[in-house]
C-alpha cells in the first residue's frame, strides 16, 4: 500500500515536471544569449542603424519578411532558405510579392558568427532586425523582442498560398487565417497597421481601379478621388516595376495614420478595406484611429504574439550557420 502510494506520488511528480519542462521550453526570454552571446543585440543594432541611414525603407522590408516567415511554418526563417532541390523554396512562391532584405540578414549573421559562432538563430536575428529597423527613426524600441527561437529545415513554395493572405482577401478569410496562427481579430487590425509604412506594386490592387467585377468598373468601396489619383500612378495594365506608397500622406512614419486612411475609404487593398466590414474589426479601427497613442502598445502586444507563432525551441530545429541553407547532416 505504502509503496504503491509512493510510486503514485513519483509518477505524478514526473508528469508535473514534464509539463513544466515542456511549457518552459516553449517560452522565449530576454536573457537567452546572456551567457553565450551577450553582444547579439548590440551587433544587430549597429548594422541596422548603419543600413537604415542609407535605406529608410528597410523597416518595411524586414517587418514584412518576418510576417511572411511567421505565417508559414511558424517563425523558423523558412522564408530565408534558398531553393536547393526540385521543389522551390518559400521565397520563390509565385507571387513572392517582392520580398527583400535578405542581404541585411546575411550581413548580420556573418558578424554574429564571427563574434559567437553557432549559437544565435536566424529566427532571432530576423525578429531583432525587424524591430530595430522599424524603430530606427524613434529614440526607443517600439516593441520588446524575446529570444530563444530555433531555425527550421524545410521551406516549400507550395505552403505560401493558404497561409499568407492575398490582397483581395475578404474579412472572414482574414480572420480565419489569423485565427489559425493563434491571432484574433484585434491582432489582425493592429498588425495590418504595419501598412502605415512601405510600398506596394500596382498589380496588388489595380483590379480595384479598372476592372473590379470584370465589367471595366472600379471598386465602389474605394474613395473616387483617391482611385483617380491611383489610376494616374498605375496605368492599366499594371507595370510590374511601378510601386506606390501605401499610406501616401505619412508613408515613412510608423504611426496610426493607416486607420485614418481606412476610415476615409482609402485603404489600398481589398484586405485593408475589409477591416471595416466586420463589427469587431470596425470597432478596433475606430479606436486605433481616435487615440494615436494606443497604437504603439497595441502593436507591441500583437507583434509579441506574431513573433512567437509555432516557434521551434529547446532541441527542435537547429541553429543555422548560414541563413540561406540548412546545416549539413552530421
Ligand atoms: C492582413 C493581411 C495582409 C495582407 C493581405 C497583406 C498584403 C500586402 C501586399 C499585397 C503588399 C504589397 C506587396 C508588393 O506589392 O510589393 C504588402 C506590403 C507590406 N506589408 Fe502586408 N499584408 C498583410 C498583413 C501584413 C502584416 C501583418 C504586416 C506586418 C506586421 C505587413 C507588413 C507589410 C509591409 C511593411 C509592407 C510594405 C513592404 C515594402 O515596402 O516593401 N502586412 N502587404
Ligand atoms: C556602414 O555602411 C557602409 C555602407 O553601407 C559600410 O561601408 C560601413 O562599413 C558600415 N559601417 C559599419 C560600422 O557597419
Ligand atoms: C521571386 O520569384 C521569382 C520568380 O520565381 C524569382 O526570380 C525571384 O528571385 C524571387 N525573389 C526572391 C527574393 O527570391
Ligand atoms: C527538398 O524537397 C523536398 C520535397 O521534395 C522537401 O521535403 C525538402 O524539405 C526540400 N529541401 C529543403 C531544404 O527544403
Ligand atoms: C471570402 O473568401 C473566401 C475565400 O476566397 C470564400 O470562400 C468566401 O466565400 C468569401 N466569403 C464571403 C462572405 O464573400
Ligand atoms: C476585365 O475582366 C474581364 C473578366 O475577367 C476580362 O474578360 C476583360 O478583358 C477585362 N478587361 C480589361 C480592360 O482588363
Amino acid at each position: 500500500m505504502k509503496v504503491g502510494y509512493r510510486f503514485f506520488i513519483l509518477v505524478v511528480s514526473l508528469i508535473l515536471f514534464g509539463i513544466i519542462d515542456v511549457c518552459y521550453a516553449q517560452k522565449l526570454n530576454n536573457n537567452f544569449y546572456k551567457e553565450t552571446c551577450s553582444r547579439v543585440e548590440k551587433i544587430v543594432e549597429e548594422i541596422i542603424q548603419n543600413r537604415s541611414r542609407s535605406n529608410p525603407t528597410l523597416g518595411a522590408k524586414l517587418i514584412r519578411l518576418q510576417f511572411h516567415d511567421c505565417f508559414v511554418r511558424g517563425c523558423d526563417t523558412s522564408v530565408l532558405l534558398d531553393t536547393v532541390n526540385d521543389s522551390k523554396a518559400e521565397k520563390e512562391a509565385i507571387p513572392n510579392q517582392s520580398l527583400s532584405g535578405f542581404d541585411v540578414i546575411d550581413e548580420i549573421k556573418t558578424a554574429i558568427e564571427m563574434a559567437c559562432p553557432k549559437v544565435v538563430s536566424c529566427a532571432d536575428i530576423l525578429a531583432l532586425a525587424a524591430r530595430d529597423a522599424v524603430s530606427a527613426p524613434f529614440k526607443k524600441w517600439l516593441w520588446d523582442v524575446e529570444l530563444g527561437r530555433r531555425d527550421g529545415r524545410v521551406s516549400l513554395a507550395t505552403e505560401t498560398s493558404g497561409n499568407i493572405p492575398g490582397s483581395f482577401a475578404n474579412i472572414s478569410s482574414l480572420i480565419q487565417l489569423f485565427n489559425r496562427k493563434g491571432l484574433d481579430v484585434n491582432d489582425l487590425v493592429v498588425l495590418s497597421g504595419a501598412h502605415t509604412i512601405g510600398v506596394s506594386h500596382c498589380g496588388a490592387f489595380s483590379r480595384r481601379l479598372y476592372n473590379f467585377t470584370g465589367k471595366g468598373d472600379a471598386d465602389p468601396s474605394l474613395d473616387g478621388a483617391y482611385a483617380e489619383t491611383l489610376r494616374k500612378q498605375c496605368p492599366n495594365p499594371a507595370s510590374p516595376t511601378v510601386t506606390v506608397e501605401m499610406d501616401p500622406e505619412s508613408s515613412v512614419s510608423f504611426d496610426n495614420h493607416y486607420y485614418h486612411m481606412l476610415l476615409q475609404n482609402k485603404g489600398l487593398f481589398v484586405s485593408d478595406a475589409a477591416l471595416l466590414a466586420d463589427r469587431n474589426s470596425n470597432r478596433a479601427v475606430i479606436q486605433l484611429q481616435r487615440s494615436p497613442y494606443s497604437f504603439f502598445p497595441a502593436f507591441a502586444k500583437s507583434m509579441k504574439k506574431m513573433a512567437a507563432i509555432e516557434i521551434l525551441t529547446g532541441n527542435a530545429g537547429e541553429i543555422r550557420q548560414n541563413c540561406r541553407v540548412v546545416n549539413p547532416l552530421k
